[in-house]
């Protein structure tokens, strides 16, 4: 413990990084640019070999950063699973997706401790970032620790402090949002908040890893509540007429008690939509129903099924069908002014557009071409960002709302616009040219 210690505070600890994503890469770059010596290990050779040559490709982190922390020389990125023997401290930022019946799939953090284990040395910190149901490091990572004959506390730490990035937020960052830690034992919560401590603002201790793990997954879980509660508002209050926009915006001025949520056209992200299923399928395995986390994501999930109903209606009352109709579907992203597509219902949207027939085309500034994701192969090419590509269309989706398309001129000549986020009304309040030729909020 001492000589973690020393090495933590004089600052000459090696901190690994294992993968490096939307997760891993910002927090290693913060520690290097604490002064860390930083080694970002992965097993995606191009991500590695872009990071080598100093490039971010996460567009909201900018390329200056990765540059900066290559040149001074403390930042490296590795394939090499070996370096882990220079670490004094390994983090790990792996993925931990659903499977295919929404069950955990921690196949990655397993993976991921072997490889540790394989080099683990005394004196070494182990933290777990990746999010995960309730008892995960002491029950699955410690086993696979200490197969190889060492302990913790006596040999080496093990600690869990959940990830809170929130990507395109300019307001908080890596270091300055407050980091819960817990570790399995009382020694490895200490030396994990002493590491965080030395690269970022604010660290907020917890008894054990458990209560680490389960606040990562009470903040998520309240989060896709609050949605699915909007989003079953939104249908209630459309069928009688109301816009539920308009009451929230009057709801948020009570001064206390309440907090906004809104409604969308479903989940996206790389946590909301999964992580409270990893409670679900635990809560089970105690004999407990998480009846509100699988409530929400029924509601969650049928969202894009009922935008495009309504799209459906609307352009029945133009006397079109589906089958045939030009629809363009504006935003890929899952939230406005940031170039990520996990899990993004703009994906769900467009194929369940083509399986109705339609004739669909997509418009994302952030994406010339749709990427391809483990789930869709869509290749499509983004149509211009302009009036005149717009007007083409018989119906207009908008599914994020990117700065780009809040432009007025955009949708005046637009025929049939379905608006999932509030665009476009706000748009025409004050403007001197007309809005689009109908409405549908959606
Ligand atoms: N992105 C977010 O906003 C966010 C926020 C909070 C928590 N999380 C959690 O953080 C974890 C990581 O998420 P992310 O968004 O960074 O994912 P990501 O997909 O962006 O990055 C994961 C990285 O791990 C690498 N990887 C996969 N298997 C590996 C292995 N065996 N060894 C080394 N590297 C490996 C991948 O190549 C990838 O680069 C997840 O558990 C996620 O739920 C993410």
């Amino acid at each position: 413990m001492d000589s973690f210690i020393d090495r933590v505070k004089a600052k000459s600890a090696v901190v690994g990084v294992i993968g490096q994503g939307y997760v891993g890469l910002p927090l290693a770059l913060v520690f290097a640019e604490a002064g860390f010596r930083t080694i970002g290990l992965d097993v995606d050779g191009k991500k590695i070999a872009a990071l080598q040559r100093g490039e971010s490709y996460i567009r909201h982190l900018g390329a200056e950063r990765v540059a900066a922390a290559v040149k001074s020389g403390r930042f490296v990125a590795t394939l090499d699973f070996d370096r882990l023997k220079e670490c004094d401290a390994v983090l790990i930022c792996v993925p931990t997706p659903l499977g295919k019946h929404r069950e955990p799939d921690n196949s990655y953090i397993h993976a991921t401790a072997r490889e540790i284990a394989k080099r683990l040395r005394p004196g070494q910190l182990v933290v777990l970032e990746s999010t995960t149901y309730p008892g995960t490091t002491e029950d699955e990572l410690l086993p696979i620790l200490t197969a190889g004959g060492l302990a913790s506390p006596k040999d080496f730490f093990l600690a869990f402090s959940p990830e809170r990035e929130d990507p395109g937020n300019t307001k908080y960052s890596t270091r300055t949002i407050p980091k819960v830690v817990g570790g399995i034992n009382p020694e490895s919560t200490e030396a994990a908040c002493l590491l965080y401590r030395a690269g970022l603002e604010s660290v907020v201790p917890v008894s054990h890893a458990r209560v680490a793990e389960s606040c990562k997954l009470l903040e998520n879980v309240f989060r896709s509540v609050n949605i699915a509660l909007v989003n079953e508002l939104k249908l209630t209050f459309s069928r009688m007429g109301i816009d539920v926009w308009e009451v929230i915006a009057a709801a948020s001025t009570k001064p206390f008690g309440y907090m906004p949520f809104y409604p969308g056209p479903g989940l996206g992200g790389h946590c909301i939509p999964l992580d409270p299923f990893y409670l679900s399928w635990k809560a089970a395995e105690h004999g407990l129903w998480a009846r509100f986390i699988e409530l929400a994501g029924e509601i969650n999930t049928e969202m894009p099924r009922y935008v495009i109903s309504r799209l459906m209606e609307a352009l029945n009352q133009d006397g079109r069908p589906l089958r045939g109709s030009r629809v363009l579907v504006v935003g890929l992203s899952y939230k406005a002014n940031i170039d990520d597509t996990r899990e993004s219902p703009s994906f769900e949207l467009i194929e369940l557009l083509k399986a109705g027939g339609a004739v669909v085309d997509y418009c994302d500034p952030h994406f010339p071409e749709v990427p391809r994701t483990r789930k869709y192969n869509l290749s499509m090419k983004s149509v211009p960002c302009t009036a005149e590509a717009f007007a083409a269309f018989d119906a207009v989706l908008v599914a994020t709302g990117h700065d780009q398309f809040k432009d007025p001129l955009l949708w005046s000549q637009v025929n049939l616009v379905v608006d999932t986020r509030n665009l476009i009304e706000p748009l025409f309040k004050d403007a001197t040219i007309p809005g689009p030729k109908r409405l549908v909020k959606a």
